[in-house]
């Protein structure tokens, strides 16, 4: 009998598809799996007495932790809840619906207490990722038979955070109350647009002395992205030309950064107004996409990185060297999408020129590492676009929708970003 293979799965249940909804869809998954899972056990075992008191770590699990916030937001009054504000309280970014950044609200929500393998951070930054906007949007549609079709079940946003330990496990060896670290938080479990949030200590490492906590925060996602696009996906080798399309942008720029400390010559490409800073970055060669085409001009790349998402399979492969590889990173729009997903690997040859999607990339430790050793040796250096309170997140993600930041999006809270 002949076993199924995933060609045989109908395109919309397809894994490849799922991935390369990536961002978005796995975000609103894990919540949804976890929720469904626990549904019923959850709505009996969740103590209403715990949720105004605090419960000791070990007695609750971390999927409750979304139920428990909504019972607060819904039936609890931030006020009603005891003299202690400051200690069981916290401000936090939250959306109660889809839909545009007007429905981005700051609120009162109950502060995380961390489990046994948990760190509880103060943050003091958080970076917003196109993932934050694509979840807070419930787009593409298709996200929200995956986290409830007419509201969002995890109401809060953000991956990337950075900050100091506040409190620790009982499980926890690597990190002590006082410690400044970053990282970022699985996309099941978004919240680091707020003042606290639990972390598993395998999601975190020790911010590098010299940098602030607004440039560690704007690193984990993009440069996990960046990271894995141009090893994982795109094989990449000393000595090889690699072309970064969108290298102005959070995932570019820490692109041509990794590329260069990998030993190639890199070019990105860019509009004209930041051609200097993608050259001050460390580009070989820039071309400015309002004038010049990278895919009709002649020139030939062993590695494509391709944080826009914009070309056709047939544009690509025109700009591949003869055994080159591109890995697209970036999502435009669905037609190019399908074609990425279903063409790129039917027209992708073993030992000749290979076209396709990278995976959402996956936060780890030992990536976190790396990275983090390149930014203390200065061969990777976080560009920042913008700052934004928390007060004003909106702002910031309605920036980030455009399309056109230049680096990294940052909110900052009130504790400032002391080194
Ligand atoms: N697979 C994954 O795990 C993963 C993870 C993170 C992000 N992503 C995806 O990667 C993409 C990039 O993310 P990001 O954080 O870098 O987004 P971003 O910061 O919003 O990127 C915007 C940048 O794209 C540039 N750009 C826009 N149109 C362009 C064009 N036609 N040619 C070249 N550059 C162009 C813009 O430059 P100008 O202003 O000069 O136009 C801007 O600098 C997104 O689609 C995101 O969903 C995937």
């Amino acid at each position: 009998m002949r076993v199924p293979s995933v060609k045989d799965v109908p395109v919309l249940m397809n894994p490849r598809f799922v991935l390369t909804f990536g961002t978005p869809l796995v975000a609103l998954a894990g919540p949804r799996i976890n929720l469904f899972k626990t549904a019923g056990r959850s709505m009996r075992g969740v103590d209403r007495r715990c949720l105004k008191t605090g419960v000791p770590s070990h007695v609750r699990q971390p999927c409750y932790r979304h139920l428990e916030e909504r019972l607060l937001m819904d039936h609890v009054s931030a006020r009603a809840v005891g003299g202690k504000k400051e200690e069981t309280h916290m401000r936090a970014v939250v959306y109660h619906t889809y839909g545009s950044p007007d429905v981005l609200k700051l609120e009162e929500v109950q502060k995380p207490v961390p489990q046994d393998d948990e760190v509880l951070v103060k943050i003091h930054a958080a970076s917003a990722n196109p993932a934050d906007w694509h979840t807070m949007r419930g787009a593409p549609f298709l996200a929200r038979l995956v986290n409830g079709l007419f509201k969002p079940k995890n109401p809060k946003l953000g991956v990337d955070v950075a900050g100091r330990v506040e409190a620790v496990g009982r499980n926890v060896t690597r990190f002590q109350v006082g410690d400044d670290v970053f990282g970022s938080m699985p996309l099941n479990e978004m919240g680091s647009f707020a003042e606290y949030v639990c972390a598993k200590e395998d999601a975190l490492v020790l911010k590098p002395t010299k940098m602030t906590f607004e440039q560690a925060a704007a690193v984990p996602v993009a440069a996990f992205t960046a990271l894995q696009g141009l090893r994982d996906k795109g094989q990449i080798r000393q000595g090889q030309k690699v072309l970064i399309n969108g290298a102005s942008g959070g995932v570019g720029t820490f692109a041509v950064q990794i590329a260069k400390s990998f030993g190639t010559e890199v070019t990105g490409v860019c509009s004209t107004r930041n051609l200097d800073m993608v050259r001050s970055i460390g580009a070989d060669q820039v071309i400015d996409y309002t004038r010049e085409d990278f895919t009709n001009n002649g020139q030939q790349y062993d590695l494509i990185f391709d944080a826009v998402g914009n070309r056709s399979i047939s544009d690509y492969k025109r700009a591949l060297s003869p055994t080159g590889i591109c890995a697209i990173a970036g999502f435009t729009n669905l037609r190019l999408l399908f074609e990425h997903m279903i063409l790129g690997p039917r027209r992708s040859k073993a030992g000749g020129k290979q076209v396709g999607l990278m995976e959402t990339a996956k936060a780890n430790q030992k990536d976190l590492v790396f990275i983090k050793e390149l930014l203390e040796s200065g061969k990777v250096v976080p560009v920042i676009d913008k700052s934004y309170p928390l007060s004003e997140t909106a702002e910031a993600i309605r920036y980030l929708e455009t399309g056109h930041a230049k680096g990294k999006v940052v909110i900052t809270l009130e504790q400032n970003n002391n080194t």
